[in-house]
């Protein structure tokens, strides 16, 4: 069983992917993470981001057991990240393993921008996640102040519009929901009412096949 969890930063995919993988026992992967980690691979060896080359050897020497860094988790690697993943070959690079990934029994969910539509296409569930900017850019400013981070709400929100713009315009894999995926409006829901929904949609799903 493959779960495709889809959507813009900040929406609730994470969280949600989460919730469902431990519900169900299936593994989970937050695929941002290899994007933010590559980028931090890629300025740590003194390359520039856009740098396809540098980009591609830290894709392809990418340590799974390097995800865990809480570095990857600020905004800087989050923009970083997004520079990162507008190059082809490291789109390509990462593939792989987010694919092998997917195949463990006894199932798994995938979070990510393009899971639905380029890395698990025949995934038997796809959901789209998402929720109005200013309501991302709340929780992530909520999130930041838990973490004694100094980002402002105008700050955050600035950033989650220009990582919109760069993940919906590129030309490779953008962010967009799958023809055959269900999307969750979070923008008024909670972390256990969008779980609610999740759940529904995965039993509308067994209860039909
Ligand atoms: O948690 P948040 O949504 O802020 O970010 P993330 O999911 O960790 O993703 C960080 C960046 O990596 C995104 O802005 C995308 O540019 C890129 N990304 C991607 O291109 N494809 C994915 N499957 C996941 C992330």
């Amino acid at each position: 069983m493959i779960i495709a969890i889809d959507g813009p930063a900040a929406s609730g995919k994470g969280t949600l992917a989460k919730k469902i993988a431990a519900q169900f026992g299936y593994h989970v992967l937050d695929t941002g993470l290899l994007y933010r980690a590559v980028a931090r691979d890629v300025t740590a060896r003194g390359f520039r981001l856009d740098d396809r080359w540098a980009a591609l050897a830290a894709a392809r020497s990418l340590d799974p057991a390097s995800l865990d860094d809480p570095v990857l988790r600020g905004v800087a690697a989050g923009d970083k990240a997004s520079v990162v993943a507008r190059i082809p070959e490291v789109r390509a690079a990462l593939l792989e393993y987010q694919r092998d990934f997917a195949r463990q029994a006894p199932g798994a969910v995938l979070d990510g921008r393009d899971i639905g539509t380029v890395v698990c296409p025949d995934a038997q569930i796809k959901i789209f996640v998402t929720a109005s900017a200013e309501e991302r850019a709340r929780r992530r400013y909520l999130e930041h102040q838990g973490r004694g981070e100094a980002a402002t709400y105008e700050e955050l929100l600035a950033d989650i519009r220009a990582r919109d713009e760069r993940d919906s315009a590129r030309a490779i894999a953008p962010l967009k929901s799958a023809p055959d995926a269900v999307t969750i409006d979070t923008t008024t829901l909670d972390a256990e009412a969008a779980f609610a929904a999740a759940i529904e949609i995965i039993g509308a799903h067994m209860a039909g096949s």
